[in-house]
């Protein structure tokens, strides 16, 4: 039995504000298919997860988490769940706050939780073999597990889910949040700072990305964010794992969201476009091509792309429906836009789960454009939904998006290369076209319905990831 532990900033169904969330809940569950792993998931306790779920949860052990010269006390708070061990780390300087991120001390905070996890491997029930730790939040986890070694011969891998983020803090606060020798901030440190992200990078025995595009991509300076050199340094360790979605969860024919549940009818379908074409105020007729944006209003989303052009693919005969929040340029880019073709362009600047289904089943298109997509699961989705994915050659974008070859006959979606808002333009008349022409949107549906990204596959790499690291070094 090998024991994992994950270490993350954020999990469905507790607290969740993009794609890592659901991935540190679904990628647990996977992996409990393999009787041979046992994971086990350590989280911050935010003041923001409900009480519905804090009620469930009980008082474990309390701790002092040594920060720098100070010791600041802690409770590890545990909770099972569909047969995980979840714990959680509370702290009310550090979590008791409204939101989870943003804060000016924000890597404070984390390096903080990423401290009062090493203490907790003194306590946890069933101790790990690896910590696998995600993102720049966990990432001082891994450097001081190698560092400190509070368990012997314990294993690191570090997930990069987006190498954006990265916890930079000045160099001088090495001294205010760690007793450690001098020598060690060569490992901690990245252009002069301390960084969070590159600490887990030069510490993990392994390292790993969600997509392997992604992890190609992140060793060019344009996708690197800095870090490139690092990452060719140890090319060797660093390897793509596509994600997956959760099917079960992700299925239009048992949606309770889904006024008219399908599996892959386009009658069906349809029924759920008019019913929200109704509650939207756009013009009701389920043959208009309907294309979804359905993400987080944020520059990596391509939506500048989009802004270029969508007025003038708007003079086509399609209509538009955008969801989410993000910045007040793009949110008010789509109120406005919304305003001037109220029948053909709905913006739903807030995010909720069940319309967020309601469109993915009403769509015949999603865009997703991104600049940079280390994974992606909204076109996952999107899939899964019977929506085409209309993607820019990238990231888990590339891997799982294959272009529509008319002669051929393969693939399930559109797709462009450069960072261009014209070859956006270009692909999304040519969808038009292809929606317009029976046969080929028939050839083109019947290879969406092939498309299925479970964990299976993925869940499988991760377990034989931590075999190869505990059986190598054994
Ligand atoms: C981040 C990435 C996204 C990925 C997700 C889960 O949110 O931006 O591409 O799918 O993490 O790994």
């Amino acid at each position: 039995m090998k024991n994992v532990l994950f270490v993350a900033s954020e999990c469905t169904p507790f607290i969740k504000t993009g794609g890592l969330a659901d991935v540190i809940g679904s990628l647990p569950q996977a992996l409990k298919e393999n009787e041979q792993i046992d994971v086990q998931v350590i989280l911050p306790l935010y003041d923001e997860i409900s009480e519905e779920w804090k009620s469930q949860m009980h008082l474990f052990k309390s701790i002092d988490v040594p920060v720098g010269w100070r010791d600041q006390e802690a409770s590890i708070y545990k909770l099972t769940y569909n047969q995980i061990t979840y714990y959680f780390i509370s702290n009310d300087y550090y979590f008791t706050r409204k939101g989870i991120y943003g804060y000016y001390d924000d890597g404070e905070r984390f390096v903080f939780f990423s401290r009062a996890v090493i203490e907790a491997l003194n306590y946890l029930e069933r101790k790990p073999h690896i910590l696998h730790a995600h993102d720049w939040q966990a990432g001082m986890a891994v450097a001081l597990a190698k560092i400190m070694q509070p368990i012997e011969d314990l294993k690191t891998v570090f997930t990069i889910h987006n190498i954006k983020y990265q916890g930079v803090m000045p160099i001088g606060t090495f001294e205010d949040f760690f007793e450690l020798p001098a020598e060690h901030i060569g490992g901690l440190e990245w252009d002069g700072k301390l960084n969070c992200l590159k600490s887990a990078l030069f510490h993990a025995d392994k390292i790993t990305t969600v997509s392997p595009s992604y992890a190609e991509e992140i060793k060019d300076p344009y996708y690197g964010e800095g870090l490139s050199p690092i990452l060719i340094e140890r090319a060797d360790d660093l390897v793509g794992i596509l994600n997956g979605i959760d099917i079960k969860e992700y299925n239009p024919l048992t949606d309770p969201a889904l006024p008219v549940k399908y599996r892959s009818s386009k009658a069906r379908k349809k029924e759920n476009k008019i019913l929200l074409q109704e509650k939207l105020g756009l013009t009701i007729n389920s043959d208009k091509p309907l294309y979804a944006i359905i993400t987080r209003l944020v520059e990596q989303k391509g939506l500048h792309l989009v802004q270029h052009i969508f007025e003038e693919f708007l003079q086509e005969d399609v209509q538009c429906i955008v969801l989410g929040t993000g910045d007040e340029e793009f949110e008010s880019y789509f109120s406005d836009i919304a305003q001037r073709y109220p029948e053909k362009v709905a913006a739903l600047l807030y995010f909720d789960e069940g319309m967020a289904r309601q469109i993915y089943a009403s769509a015949d298109f999603f865009i997703m454009p991104s600049k940079f997509e280390p994974c992606g699961l909204a076109q996952l989705i999107a899939l899964q939904y019977k929506a085409v994915p209309i993607v820019r050659e990238t990231g888990g974008l590339k891997d799982t998006v294959q272009p529509f070859n008319e002669i051929t006959g393969e693939g399930n979606g559109f797709s462009f290369t450069h960072y261009n808002a014209h070859d956006l333009l270009a692909v999304l008349c040519y969808s038009l076209t292809i929606y317009r022409s029976q046969e080929l949107w028939n050839t083109l549906a019947k290879n969406v319905n092939k498309s299925q990204f479970s964990w299976k596959k993925s869940a499988r790499d991760y377990a034989n990831l931590y075999y190869q690291l505990t059986m190598e070094y054994a």
